[in-house]
């Protein structure tokens, strides 16, 4: 039944899947980075250029929704230029060769950039919403946008003007996907926290409950994250290099080779 990472045998660690089982990656903004999207917290972050009390509440969007809608409609531009980087396919390929094996990889992001599917990945659940959708807070409708969005914007469902807003999850909402990430917790043995500085919770808590649970953990980031000390193991560098040779790892493969 256990297939997965660094258990101690008699010839040292066995860090591959022998078999197959499930799997709960939690992705942040690093594994963007290289792709070309700003992180928040590093110094050159969104959040030492942007006062997050400023465009990302209710509060804020109430007070001054051009502003918000300013910021959003950039980072859905942004986001919209940049392509997966080889973490975002990694992923897309470990969640193919272990559902082929009987298993299932379930991929919580808080990053609201569509990297993960258009790299290949299917089970993604986007705990922080989605830069390309937008949602009527009349009609409650959500579509999908890639254009920039102002309150001169009608909904295309009911008509209403000014008041679509970003599919974003802001402070003080709650996120989404909480039940689907507690079923797919309760059936993983194994916990893979990748680029994510876990400042923000419930995410962040992801990995203590992981704990709790008899789940093994272990963190792939640029540096120890806050959360460093709670899991089993650390990898750390840059995504884009360390992501791909972990799924290798668990994957029992050669290095593959660069063209
Ligand atoms: P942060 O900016 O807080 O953390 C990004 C992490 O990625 C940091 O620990 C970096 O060291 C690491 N990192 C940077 N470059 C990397 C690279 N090339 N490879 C690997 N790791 C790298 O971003 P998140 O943890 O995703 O929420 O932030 C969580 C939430 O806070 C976001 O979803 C957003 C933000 O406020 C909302 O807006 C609701």
């Amino acid at each position: 039944m256990l297939g997965v990472a660094w258990h101690t045998t008699k010839s040292g660690i066995d860090n591959a899947m022998s078999d197959v089982d499930n799997i709960v990656v939690l992705t942040g903004a690093g594994i963007s980075a290289e792709s070309g999207l700003s992180t928040f917290r590093d110094p050159e972050g969104i959040w030492a250029k942007y006062d997050i009390s400023e465009v990302a509440t209710p509060q804020a969007f109430a007070a001054d929704p051009e502003l918000v809608h300013n910021f959003y409609n950039y980072r859905r531009r942004e986001a919209q230029k940049v392509s997966p980087n080889a973490a975002h396919y990694a992923l897309a390929d470990l969640e193919h060769e272990v559902s082929a094996r009987g298993g299932s990889l379930t991929l919580v992001t808080q990053n609201v950039d569509d990297l993960h599917r258009r790299a290949g990945s299917n089970a993604i659940l986007q705990m922080h919403g989605a830069l390309q959708k937008v949602r009527c807070v009349a009609c409650a409708d959500v579509h999908q946008w890639s254009d920039d969005l102002s309150i001169e914007v009608s909904c295309p469902s009911c008509g209403q003007r000014g008041c679509l807003r970003p599919d974003i999850v802001w402070f003080g909402e709650m996120p989404r996907f909480m039940e689907e990430i507690d079923e797919a917790m309760s059936e993983a043995s194994l916990f893979v926290s990748i680029g994510t500085s876990g400042a923000v919770y419930p995410a962040a808590g992801l990995v203590s409950i992981a704990k709790q649970m008899g789940i093994e953990t272990c963190e792939l980031n640029l540096e120890p994250s806050a959360n460093a000390s709670i899991f089993d193991r650390g990898i750390y560098g840059p995504a884009a290099t360390i992501v791909p040779a972990f799924v290798n790892e668990m994957l029992d493969l050669e290095p593959k080779s660069v063209t």
